[in-house]
């Protein structure tokens, strides 16, 4: 039987095949996914089903596995998906700890493990993902594989509390701005290409080729999200408008608006940032990105990693996986949710 993923959709060039081997793939993931979630604890249980049955489109096992096939060598398929799994419950573990930073109710238009457990059972529900994506990575047993994964970990990490130590700052530079984003969205990202590559046994040229290709998607992915974070339809994003402006985050549409304001608007943004604002004004706000160029300035960065991106791939032999990985790519900058 035919098994529809999100790359049905993304591709119309894609050999059916693939598509086919792909669904299989992920089909094997959610089966893992949902072995590692089981708990004797009730509530342990409960946090890492609600946020597996969240959905997402499992991009990082998928890229696991894309990377690994794109380099043309043979594999067990097996190991991608165990630690195609392992990289999602990471994922879902960061998921689950920054709704309980950022106080949030809604993700994927669902409520949070957070707003339905709380504060404690949910950090603790996250730490159990995270303990049990490890337990998989010792389990395949290889050594540079769980050094390079546990450093991304730890680099998420970093990321996160490097963001918490520049909120609330609105004149963010964009290098502190990049800064953030590599450690907790691109290097993640980044690891699972490597880690595909890793598993394929390919060499440290065809690895790094993967790692700057998913280095550039991690980055343009984060700067998607954060456009969609004004632009987006809260309806289709399943979270509410500008929660970045309300929590004190400059992110590029700000940073790249912020030039062109005159000072009375400089003073009206201040008025406004890291606090509960009304609906209305974050509309007002949105709106004036889009007139003074700020989105499309931003959505032209997005574009240009993905280009980069793309001609990093181009040092692996020409494949159907590779176009698939450069269809991921424009697919996440163009995505509406
Ligand atoms: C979502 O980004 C969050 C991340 C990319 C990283 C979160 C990392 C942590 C909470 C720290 C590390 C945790 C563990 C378990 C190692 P976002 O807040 O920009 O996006 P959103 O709009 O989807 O919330
Ligand atoms: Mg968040």
């Amino acid at each position: 039987m035919k098994t529809a993923t999100f790359f049905d959709t993304i591709s119309q060039s894609t050999p059916p095949a693939l598509l086919e081997q792909m669904g299989q793939f992920l089909v094997g993931v959610e089966e893992e996914l949902r072995v590692q979630t089981n708990s004797r604890v009730k509530t342990v249980e409960e946090i890492s089903r609600l946020t597996l049955d969240g959905g997402g489109k499992r991009l990082r096992p998928a890229l696991v596995h894309l990377a690994a096939r794109a380099t043309g060598r043979e594999f067990d398929s097996s190991r991608t998906q165990k630690l195609g799994a392992a990289m999602e419950m990471i994922h879902m573990a960061t998921l689950i700890h920054d709704d309980v930073i950022d106080d949030a109710a809604l993700r994927r238009g669902r409520p949070t493990a957070f707003s339905v457990h709380g504060n404690t059972a949910s950090i603790l529900g996250g730490d159990f993902l995270l303990a049990r994506a490890m337990s998989l990575l010792a389990q395949d047993g290889d050594l540079p594989i769980i050094r390079m994964v546990s450093e991304a970990v730890v680099e998420l990490a970093e990321g996160e509390v490097r963001e918490l130590e520049l909120r609330g700052i609105l004149n963010l530079s964009k290098d502190d701005h990049f800064q953030v984003l590599r450690m907790k969205t691109a290097g993640f990202i980044e690891c699972c290409c490597r880690l595909g590559g890793m598993i394929a046994g390919a060499t440290e040229a065809e690895v790094n080729a993967l790692g700057e290709f998913g280095h550039q998607l991690g980055m343009a992915f984060q700067i998607a999200d954060d456009i969609l974070d004004y632009q987006g339809d809260p309806t289709k994003t399943g979270k509410p408008l500008a929660t970045d402006f309300v929590e004190g985050c400059a992110t590029l549409p700000l940073i790249e608006l912020l030039p062109t304001l005159r000072p009375e608007q400089i003073a009206w943004l201040e008025s406004l940032f890291s606090k509960e604002a009304h609906e209305e004004e974050l509309r007002n706000l949105a709106d004036l990105m889009n007139e003074h160029g700020s989105v499309a300035r931003a959505q032209m960065e997005a574009e240009n990693r993905i280009q980069i991106g793309r001609q990093s791939l181009c040092r692996l032999p020409e494949s159907a996986e590779r176009d698939l990985m450069c269809a991921v790519a424009e697919f996440v900058v163009q995505r509406e949710s």
